[in-house]
């Protein structure tokens, strides 16, 4: 399986530079998740990788080899878009092989392969027929089939789940796992979707603007967000970011005065009484009602609730504090209604302070 380097790329398309210094290794059979708005550059880089375009500045390495001159059909790589073109008139069976009977692939191989990527993608009885016989889903099984059995040393996903429904992404998110460890193939996936970066990634970037923000596991990202723009991309609903002064010993946030641990004590910048941005993960609240007895925990009190939507197991709630809103994912067993005060208690370990001018996580800074 492939390796894959990005040494300092830049790329402009006429006077607009949409990728500034982008520098990546992506390791042998690494699944490695690309993630930013719509505009940022993702599909720039993919297409840079395939070689359907060419890099302004900076150096493709492919297997330790530069490859920014080498023709795409030389990379050994495959290519999964968003919209994957299947043959109308031809059958499932033959939209897959199609390619390797164009690479003149023998026979028994061709019919191994065909075998091994129906079965993973339980396209078994579907082989006759065409493709408008198929559903969304089928057909995006279908795309993901035609990869697979190419052989490739490194695959490309462009957005190839955005065209289907929330429970067929789901489904098919899991095929590519699935897939990925059943192959192993060195992968790099673009999406505009954070929870199929975090669920599909061994590691996601995070960019914008044709920058990388952060690169790191899943949990780094989610844990360690090193500035407010990963920190409220990246996990849902959205972290909570509040205005706040920090003091020494305690945060001040709406004329309440919440204590602070050692951890926050250390961020601690010189001049007393700094604004900061506090934020809070919706899913790290809890209600002081059903706090355990004796957690040392900190605590926003009388939000005002707006808000409350039930969602089964979990109450999402929107509340107001001064003149900020929170929102807070609590459990069933809270039971204050719209219009009702609530006090919402938090782990001061698991907060973060920005410093609001550079967006910064100081805790990061600090580390
Ligand atoms: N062939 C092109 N010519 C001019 N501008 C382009 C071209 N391809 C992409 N862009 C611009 O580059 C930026 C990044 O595009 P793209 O990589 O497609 O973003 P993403 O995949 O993250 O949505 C966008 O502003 C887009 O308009
Ligand atoms: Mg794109």
């Amino acid at each position: 399986m492939s390796t894959v380097k990005l040494k300092e790329i830049y790329k402009r398309f006429d006077e607009t530079e949409v990728l500034h210094d982008i520098s990546l290794e992506i390791k042998e059979g690494e699944f490695v998740v690309l993630v930013g708005p719509s505009g940022c550059g993702k599909s720039t880089i993919l297409r840079l990788i395939a070689g359907l375009e060419e890099v302004t500045k900076g150096e493709v390495l492919i297997d330790e080899r530069v490859v920014n001159t080498v023709e795409p059909h030389h990379r050994n790589m495959a290519m999964v878009f968003q919209n994957y073109a299947l043959y109308p008139h031809k059958s499932v069976r033959e939209n897959i092989i199609f390619g390797l009977k164009r690479a003149k692939v023998a026979r028994d191989i061709i019919e191994e392969r065909l075998k091994k990527a129906a079965k993973m993608l339980e396209l078994e009885d579907l082989l006759d027929r065409r493709p408008s016989q198929l559903s969304g889903g089928q057909r995006q099984r279908v795309a993901m089939g035609r990869v697979i059995v190419r052989d490739a040393n490194l695959f490309l996903f462009d957005e190839p789940l955005s065209n289907l429904d929330a429970k067929l992404r789901n489904r098919m998110r899991s095929e590519i796992r699935k897939i990925h460890r059943e192959y192993k193939t060195t992968s790099l996936y673009v999406t505009h979707d954070q929870v199929e970066a975090m669920t599909l990634g061994d590691r996601v970037v995070v960019m914008r603007d044709g920058r990388i923000e952060q690169v790191g596991t899943p949990m780094d990202i989610f844990l360690k967000p090193v500035n407010i723009f990963v920190a409220t991309f990246i996990g849902a609903p959205a972290m909570n970011i509040l205005d706040a002064r920090l003091y020494p010993g305690f945060i001040e946030l709406e004329g309440q005065k919440i204590a602070v641990n050692n951890r926050v004590e250390k961020i601690f910048v010189p001049d007393s009484g700094k604004r900061i941005n506090l934020g809070i993960r919706p899913d790290f609240f809890i209600d002081e009602n059903n706090a355990e007895p004796g957690a040392s925990l900190s605590r926003i009190e009388n939000a005002l609730i707006d808000i409350v939507e039930p969602l089964g197991f979990e109450r999402e709630i929107d509340a107001t504090i001064g003149s900020q809103h929170i929102k807070a994912k609590l459990d069933l067993r809270t039971t204050a209604g719209e219009g009702e005060k609530i006090n919402l208690c938090f782990d001061m370990d698991r907060v973060h302070l920005f410093d609001p001018e550079t967006g910064r996580n100081l805790a990061c800074d600090a580390a």
